[in-house]
């Protein structure tokens, strides 16, 4: 049995408010915790967006009833809350600001739109940029230019490692993280994702080419974090004339990534730099007393919707063999999950910036 501090997923959509009939804050900390993750940081996209103090109350209103393990909120940035979102960042995971197209409604095409929010949210907390390629070598210019700290979510592109590579070797302050779908599927995966419905295997950024996957694990060094993206959509919206993107990704990227340190393609320090010690600096977060999780690493299993706790009902990676299994979750002293059961109310999960000093 192999015992590992409680992972944080820095990238999580909990769906609520707004569109539980996806996920909620429920049964995507069940998810959590089933998938050996502590913490999660929660993005804004819901319905409405999260971009005040009257809408992060209503996130934090949902979570405070619901939520079994730990968690933060983001402030999605939008046009003209640059004010308002820097008054409340130490309530918050940190800023997200949705620089390219994807699902939702907050998306910040102008530049001269991203200068405030670079001009007024505080140093000390991230500001989280969803962009790709071109769009990200701006979000760097714009980390340098106002030298602060930007954290780049989910890269997937070669262009984009070995850019972030260089921006950093010249001192700029940028972080990133990967998700396991950028790590283990490509383009050529596509078809057997599909099953006939192209909708399933629609997730942003897309699906990248076999080369910009060996090159992600080429330069794992760069990669700081590892976060799922966790983007529940029913598989009737996959299945639909217009399909959502995103993936399920709570329950499936600790196995995938012990896999991968079965085959010796990683290593345990990785992981737990990249799902605990980088996270909690990069974002500021307390160390969790009493908590951690026991893998048993030599279980061999097959990856199975029927297995999993998010209410979305579909997973890419179904079918998949894969070695090593969370038998046993701590959190905050208490038993959260073990063989295949959670063990904590609704409610057992805190917000980690409401609480001054460590949990
Ligand atoms: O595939 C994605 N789905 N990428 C995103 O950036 C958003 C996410 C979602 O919220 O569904
Ligand atoms: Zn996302």
């Amino acid at each position: 049995m192999l015992k590992l501090p409680g992972l944080i997923d820095p990238h999580v959509h909990v769906r609520e408010p707004g569109q539980t009939h996806k996920e909620d804050w429920d049964t995507a900390t069940q998810a959590a915790l089933a998938g050996g993750i502590t913490m999660i940081l929660a993005m804004p996209n819901t319905k409405p967006p999260i971009f005040d103090a009257s809408t992060l109350e209503l996130a934090f209103a949902a979570a405070k009833q619901k939520a079994r393990c730990d968690y933060a909120q983001f402030i999605g940035a939008g046009p003209d809350n640059a004010a308002m979102a820097a008054s409340l960042a130490d309530k918050a995971a940190g800023l997200k600001m949705y620089l390219d197209s994807t699902f939702g409604e907050l998306r910040l095409d102008d530049m001269a739109l991203w200068m405030p929010h670079f001009e007024k949210y505080p140093k000390d907390f991230p500001i989280v940029l969803h962009s790709e390629s071109r769009t990200m070598a701006a979000g760097i210019l714009f980390a340098a230019i106002y030298d602060r700290p930007v954290h780049i979510a989910h890269i997937s592109l070669k262009e984009e490692v070995l850019l972030i590579k260089a921006a950093r070797e010249r001192g700029i302050k940028v972080t990133c993280e990967v998700c396991p779908h950028h790590l283990f599927l490509s383009k050529e995966d596509i078809p057997a994702i599909s099953h006939g419905h192209p909708g399933r295997s629609e997730v942003r950024p897309r699906l990248a080419t076999k080369e910009d996957v060996d090159a992600l694990w080429e330069n794992m060094d760069v990669i700081d974090c590892f976060a799922t993206d966790h983007a529940p959509h029913t598989l009737e919206e996959k299945d639909s004339d217009n399909p959502p993107p995103g993936f399920p990704g709570l329950e499936t990227i600790l196995p995938l990534l012990l896999t991968a340190v079965s085959e010796s393609r990683l290593a345990i320090p990785d992981l737990i730099e990249k799902m605990y010690t980088n996270p909690r600096k990069i974002f500021n977060l307390p160390e969790p007393g009493e908590t951690w999780i026991e893998v048993d690493e030599n279980a061999e299993y097959e990856i199975k919707t029927a297995n999993q706790f998010t209410r979305c009902g579909w997973t890419p990676f179904e079918g998949w063999k894969v070695k090593g299994k969370v038998r046993k979750v701590v959190l905050r002293g208490t038993t959260a999950f073990e063989n295949g059961k959670i063990l904590v109310e609704q409610g057992y999960g805190k917000d980690i910036r409401s609480l001054k000093g460590d949990l």
